[in-house]
């Protein structure tokens, strides 16, 4: 889809969406909003389409209800950007993994067991198979506010992997640390290979009508600061790299959650326009060491939503005196959890948009 005269940096037609000039480096009188998972299954809306869905998976698939979806959270509070309905997991089973959702335990797939299911893995059917979230994006966009941004996404390599090698969540992912430790060329291959697989993703999800796209690295955390090098900062750089090349305007986002003061590995590198950060960083470091290089997103601690009232507002507007003085994208550490009241997050945009750094 062609985007321009849709108030792109550059264009003087239109004002940009806020969301993008705080991702082109501007400092905002008040920085826009959105909320990581804030499509989900704290709003009553969402729990109802999902039943008629049937699973999740369901209704991932479902371009209509995952575009309906993707809305419900703007139409309720008006978010500065709308964050497309998928899972992160999509892209392994397009690549030929089995795939499912076992009911309040989280995502389950085949493991991988060795190179040789590596050398399997087909990224030939990425179009082809995740076609309804294309279709989704389409639709979507063409409903979306014209001053909401859409972002597309897509898992970390060392994310993906995670999950593809150990079958689902774990308690110490040693399975995939071994094989990444004990057998680099291998596993290589299979960062390699996912490297791929989600540059052709976001391509495709920019084409379909993404403005800026997010890549999340969850459990970036949990490696050493060489190895986390190697299987995160380099990856996502490649990542980056490879959408830019085919879409030079459009935004990055890097999530590499947990790993502490080595943020700083990802802060400089150019293929980047935002880091966002979970709640163990510090507001005030972040506003000193990351946001005079990179624009910096985060990092309410999700449970304080759930608290709601003056402890959250009081948390709130400490974040937003730290950082919206600066480029800041306000947001969560990580996802909300399904127990937040919907009304503690009307209370939590109604603080930002109230707020001025002048
Ligand atoms: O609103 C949005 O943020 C967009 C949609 C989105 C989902 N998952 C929907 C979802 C996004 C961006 C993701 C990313 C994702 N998925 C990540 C990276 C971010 C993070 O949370 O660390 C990861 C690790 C996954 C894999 C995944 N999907 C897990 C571990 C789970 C189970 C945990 C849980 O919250 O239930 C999912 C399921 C999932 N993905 C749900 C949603 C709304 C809950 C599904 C349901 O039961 O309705």
């Amino acid at each position: 889809m062609d985007k321009d005269g849709q108030g792109r940096e550059g264009s003087s037609a239109t004002p940009a969406k806020p969301f993008l000039r705080a991702l082109a480096g501007e400092t905002l009188a008040r920085p826009p909003v959105w909320l990581m998972r804030q499509a989900g299954r704290y709003l009553p809306e969402y729990r109802a389409l999902r039943a008629r869905a049937g699973s999740f998976l369901d209704l991932c698939y479902n371009p209509e209800f995952a575009a309906e979806v993707t809305l419900q959270p703007i139409r309720r509070y008006g978010f500065d950007a709308a964050i497309i309905f998928s899972d992160i997991l999509v892209v392994p089973q397009a690549l030929g993994r089995k795939l499912w959702f076992e009911e309040g335990e989280g995502p389950r797939l085949d493991p991988l067991t060795g190179p040789a299911d590596v050398a399997a893995l087909d990224a030939s059917g990425i179009e082809a198979k995740l076609q309804p979230v294309y279709q989704a994006i389409r639709q979507t966009r063409a409903t979306l506010p014209a001053e909401t941004a859409l972002i597309g996404f897509c898992g970390a390599p060392f994310t993906l992997a995670c999950y593809m090698i150990e079958g689902g969540g774990s308690r110490n992912f040693l399975k995939v640390k071994q094989w990444a430790y004990g057998h680099p060329e291998s596993f290589r291959r299979l960062v390699e290979t996912l490297v791929q697989a989600c540059v052709d993703h976001l391509d495709l999800q920019v084409r379909a009508g993404c403005d800026a796209v997010q890549i999340f690295d969850s459990w970036a955390g949990l490696l050493p600061e060489e190895q986390l090098f190697r299987w995160s900062v380099q990856p996502m750089q490649l990542i980056a790299r490879g959408l830019r090349a085919r879409h030079p305007d459009v935004p990055v986002i890097a999530f590499p959650r947990g790993v502490g003061p080595a943020a700083l590995m990802y802060r400089r590198l150019p293929e980047f326009a935002a880091l966002s950060i979970d709640t163990m960083i510090g507001a005030h470091w972040a506003a000193q060491e990351l946001q005079p290089h990179i624009a910096v997103q985060g990092n309410l601690d999700p449970a304080m939503l759930i608290a709601g009232g003056e402890v959250m507002a009081h948390e709130v507007r400490r974040i937003l005196g730290k950082l919206g003085g600066g480029r800041h994208i306000f947001n969560l550490g990580h996802g909300i959890l399904p127990q937040t009241p919907p009304d503690h997050v009307a209370r939590l945009v109604e603080i930002v948009r109230g707020w001025s750094s002048r």
